[in-house]
């Protein structure tokens, strides 16, 4: 796949995941021969191997802009969220532990946090405004002597809505207490230097950034205690055991300096067509309304209710663009979106999102086509259904 190449359906679904460039596939490849060596062995193979883990690290680092030693590669986004909360909890060593975090979070963090509930631990999960934002005051009002780490996401999957990370950033740094952050979404689609961001643990997941499914990394900033939570051989300077994935780690090297050079450019340009998504969507789909905050979002993302109109039932009717809801078909009925509901949407209408989340590959072309099918595909619906 190219850039240029019309695909069929319009991929809109690039918060779900990514396709692997073609720059990313060709730096992986040798690695998965000729050059297949273990890095940890003494010979020519490996040390072929363990060189492209460091000018790997050396990518990732460039793009948060640390140093390489604070990165740890993991086997995606949702073993760095996990890790990131349990490893805290075992590194403080606190008897009955806090964490804070918030309603609107990814799985990989809500379901490790009612995880650590059942073993013991308390959590304090915030709320989010109409626009999916946290107020760093409620993180301020929230922070005990007891409270191991604070997690909030740096971008929403559904809606796209940037948080007010160096704020919060600055209460939990006042306190005491490390800030996680969940940058699984925005790696790669806006700035995210750790220094200006001012996190201590930071999630990146490759295959949002377009290196291949299964490869992550976490930001460890130096100083912040964490144990590990995968135990073995002295893999990752002895913080995360197991055989380096080498090609998967490679990849994710060459797309974290491809974001690097060019983020700017390529987030001006998917704004762009996304607003340009909204106002024919507006212009032609009739009762359209925006899920998620006007400005801080990211570039690519535009969630979208139609009224009147189920939103897996749109997509359904509008085989023409592959995209997705947040909301879940159980038995027949869809179930709204637990973020949408969090933003105060009503249960009716969540159920009318769309997310239409664009990409690297998205071209103007794509994005009329896709307005003028999704427009029409409302138009029908809305006339079966006599609204
Ligand atoms: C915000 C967020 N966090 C974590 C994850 C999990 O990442 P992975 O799929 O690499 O485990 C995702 C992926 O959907 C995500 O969107």
């Amino acid at each position: 796949m190219a850039a240029g190449v019309r695909q069929s359906p319009i991929y809109l679904d690039y918060n779900a995941t990514t396709p692997v460039l073609p720059e990313v596939r060709d730096a992986l490849l040798p690695f998965l021969s000729p050059h297949f060596g273990n890095p940890s062995s003494d010979h020519p193979y490996g040390r072929a191997a363990a060189e492209a883990v460091a000018r790997a690290r050396e990518q990732v680092a460039a793009l948060l802009g640390c140093a390489a030693d604070e990165i740890v590669f993991t086997s995606g986004g949702s073993e760095a969220d996990n890790w990131a909360l349990v490893g805290r909890i075992w590194a403080a060593g606190v008897a009955h532990p806090h964490i804070i975090t918030t309603v609107v979070e990814h799985p990989a963090v809500l379901n490790t946090c009612r995880f650590l509930e059942r073993h013991g631990v308390t959590v304090t999960y915030l709320p989010v405004d109409g626009t999916g934002q946290v107020d760093p005051a409620d993180v301020r009002r929230a922070l005990r002597p007891e409270t191991v780490v604070v997690s909030v996401m740096h971008a929403n999957n559904e809606v796209g809505t940037l948080q007010p990370i160096a704020e919060i950033a600055a209460i939990c740094r006042e306190a005491g207490v490390p800030l996680h952050t969940d940058a699984a979404q925005s790696v790669g689609k806006v700035p995210t230097r750790v220094d200006d961001l001012g996190v201590d643990l930071l999630t990146i997941a490759g295959h949002k950034l377009y290196a291949p499914k299964g490869i992550g990394a976490l930001y460890i900033r130096r100083g912040t205690a964490l144990e590990p939570l995968i135990h073995g051989a002295g893999h990752e300077g002895g913080r995360r055991a197991g055989t380096e994935n080498v090609p998967w780690i490679v990849a994710l090297g060459a797309a974290a300096a491809l974001a690097h050079a060019t983020l700017e450019r390529e987030a001006a340009r998917q704004q762009v067509l996304r607003d340009r998504l909204h106002r024919l969507l507006v212009e032609r789909a009739g009762d359209v309304t925006l899920n998620g905050h006007p400005t801080a979002r990211l570039p690519n993302t535009l969630n979208v209710r139609f009224a009147g109109i189920d939103g897996n039932a749109l997509l359904g009717a509008v085989p023409e663009v592959a995209a997705s809801t947040g909301s879940a078909c159980h038995a027949g009925q869809t179930e709204p979106s637990a973020v949408l509901l969090a933003m105060g949407v009503a249960p009716d209408t969540a159920i009318g999102a769309v997310r239409l989340s664009l990409g690297r590959l998205t071209t103007e072309d794509e994005i009329d086509r896709a307005a003028a099918a999704l427009a029409a595909g409302a138009a029908r619906l809305r006339a079966r259904a006599g609204v």
